[in-house]
């Protein structure tokens, strides 16, 4: 079986996280989630007290960084310096933050950097906002996924089990600020790539999604 690269890339919410596991399950590939690396970087500056608006030390201290994607039963494990972060990444405060240090471009170079070698030798499902157009350009099935605003803020929501007290719309307007936030910036901003096909999952289920990435990924092998 000749093994592919598989791009994901979508705004905030679409369900990426969740298909790309179920399509890598599917064909026993690995998954990466490149978020969760802009996560874990955001994460640990914010636990070094340094902003975002001092690029350079930010810089400095991403190349320190030890990051590890573990894949685990339920989902996938991130380290930092050896450290589980993963229960502290989903938090409010990373959400708040995290689309201004994924604008710095040397950690978009680095994290990028570190992603092409995790693909070097296929068989990746990788989800992001650049992985077809920047990252991965040669990946041989690049997905566009996309859902309604509304739709993506009600996933959210049903995925929080209201943990943290916020209310539907108040989720709406965090997916509207880092949709804007992802689309606007200047070095690889959201964008579809021109081979990539365009899923709009508003209203198909998980399963209509994930079967029709791995019937088109079927083809390629
Ligand atoms: O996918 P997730 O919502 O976890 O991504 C969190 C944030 O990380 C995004 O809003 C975006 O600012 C940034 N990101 C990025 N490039 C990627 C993946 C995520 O800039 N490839």
């Amino acid at each position: 079986n000749l093994k592919i690269n598989i791009a994901i890339d979508g705004p905030a919410g679409a369900g990426k996280s969740t298909i790309a596991r179920l399509v890598a399950r599917a064909l026993s590939y690995i998954y990466v989630d490149t978020g969760a690396m802009y996560r874990a970087v955001t994460w640990f500056m914010m636990e070094q007290g340094i902003g975002p608006e001092f690029p350079e030390k930010v810089l400095q201290l991403t190349q320190k960084m030890v990051i590890e994607l573990i894949p685990g039963e339920d989902g996938q494990k991130v380290l930092v310096n050896g450290e589980d972060v993963t229960p502290y990444i989903r938090s409010l405060q990373v959400n708040g933050m995290v689309s201004q240090y994924s604008q710095i471009e040397g950690v978009r170079r680095h994290l990028v950097a570190l992603q092409q070698q995790m693909a070097l030798h296929k068989g990746i499902v990788m989800d992001g906002r650049d992985i077809g157009t920047t990252v991965l350009p040669d990946a041989e099935v690049k997905i566009f996924m996309t859902a309604s605003v509304k739709e993506r803020a009600l996933r959210r929501y049903k995925e929080m089990n209201d943990a943290e007290g916020l209310t539907l719309e108040q989720l709406e307007k965090d997916i509207e600020r880092r949709d804007r936030l992802d689309a606007e910036r200047e070095i690889s901003p959201l964008r579809c790539a021109d081979d990539a096909i365009v899923l709009d999952t508003t209203h198909m289920d998980i399963p209509q999604v994930v079967d029709t990435i791995v019937d088109y990924c079927k083809t390629y092998r």
